[in-house]
């Protein structure tokens, strides 16, 4: 089971971002699944890392998206992936120190950063990004 699904709440009405954050799910609940099953040790340790890398690419691609839309508010939210990028390391040392078990702390902080930062953060450029867009085409 899914620790989360997909639903339209998430869609930002931004496709290349949408398409990101779905994989960003994707990559959370595969590990949550093998966790479910019992899965420990370098199988998770694994699955953790290319979620990191997941992570960092999207971060780095939404910023150039946000930088070609002219996006003001930028370099906060540049700040914010920052933050997040570091507080998933710090997950991911702790589950590697448990020897590749992963926890309920971790897989709270994900449900709880994608869902806000998606929802409450990423909107914002989304919502600039398309207002921008139809003052061009208005
Ligand atoms: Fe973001
Ligand atoms: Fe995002």
């Amino acid at each position: 089971m899914p620790i989360m699904n997909w639903d339209q709440t998430l869609d930002i009405g931004v496709p290349a971002m949408n398409a990101d954050h779905r994989c960003i799910l994707d990559a959370m609940n595969e590990i949550f699944d093998a966790h479910a099953a019992g899965q420990e040790g370098d199988s998770i340790n694994r699955l953790v890392t290319r979620l990191g890398a997941i992570c960092m690419r999207h971060f780095a691609d939404e910023e150039v998206f946000m930088e070609s839309v002219g996006y003001p508010g930028l370099n906060s939210h540049k700040l914010i992936h920052k933050k997040l990028l570091e507080d998933f390391s710090g997950h991911a040392a702790a589950i590697k120190s448990a020897g590749g078990k992963a926890n309920e702390d971790f897989f709270g902080f994900l449900k709880r950063w994608l869902v806000a930062h998606i929802k409450g953060i990423d909107i914002k450029y989304a919502e600039h990004a398309n207002d921008s867009l139809s003052a061009a085409n208005g």
